[in-house]
């Protein structure tokens, strides 16, 4: 075997031992049983639920609702124009429960896009509690124009606050595998 071919099998060999190391350790499970994890979302038709409910059950963490104590119209157009009205008024509708991220490190928010930005309750929660020197992790699901300025806008609501990378998904497609990826990802 001439010495090209023999130093092409072992590129190759190597190749493939750097793949197999990448995946293993990509979809390796999270382990956060040492940190107190939350993960605080609002969802007004599933999608942000369900990405939730995924997070919570990779996390171990205790998830807690964002509720509006003004329900929103059953009527999608409805929400649509009411929500481009919160938008342009900066209006934070009061909740149900403020939530109390106190005793928690992490906390996971999580939001569906409206008018390229976090929904108008999740505003409500980030300036009612105080993140100073917290870590938020982000996530988002939208309809197809992506996070938009969701995430920016987070840190801008909670200045004192490190908001790490989000997960951003298309309307109901969050998968537990990508979230192992992205939440080990972070090296929290
Ligand atoms: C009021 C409103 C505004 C929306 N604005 C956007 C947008 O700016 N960009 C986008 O990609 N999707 C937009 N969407 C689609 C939602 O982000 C998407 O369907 C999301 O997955 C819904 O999450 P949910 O089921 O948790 O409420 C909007 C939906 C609503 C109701």
């Amino acid at each position: 075997m001439n010495k090209a071919l023999i130093g092409i099998i072992i590129f190759v060999i190597a190749c493939l031992l750097l793949i197999a190391l990448f995946t293993l350790f990509s979809n390796k499970e999270v382990d956060m049983k040492d940190k107190k994890v939350l993960i605080a979302y609002y969802s007004y038709s599933g999608n942000t639920r369900a990405a939730a409910e995924k997070i919570q059950s990779v996390t171990g963490g205790d998830l807690f609702e964002i509720i509006p104590v003004k329900e929103y119209s059953k009527d999608y157009n409805a929400v649509v124009q009411l929500a481009q009205i919160e938008k342009q008024k900066d209006i934070r509708p009061e909740l149900k429960d403020n939530g109390n991220i106190e005793n928690y490190d992490i906390i996971f928010i999580g939001t569906p896009v409206w008018w390229y930005t976090m929904a108008s309750p999740v505003k409500t929660f980030l300036t009612k509690n105080n993140f100073a020197g917290k870590v938020i992790v982000p996530f988002c699901t939208h309809g197809g124009g992506g996070e938009s300025s969701t995430y920016v806008d987070m840190q801008k609501l909670a200045p004192n606050a490190k908001v790490m990378d989000g997960y951003t998904t298309y309307e109901n497609s969050a998968n537990i595998n990508d979230i192992k990826k992205w939440i080990n990802s972070l090296n929290l």
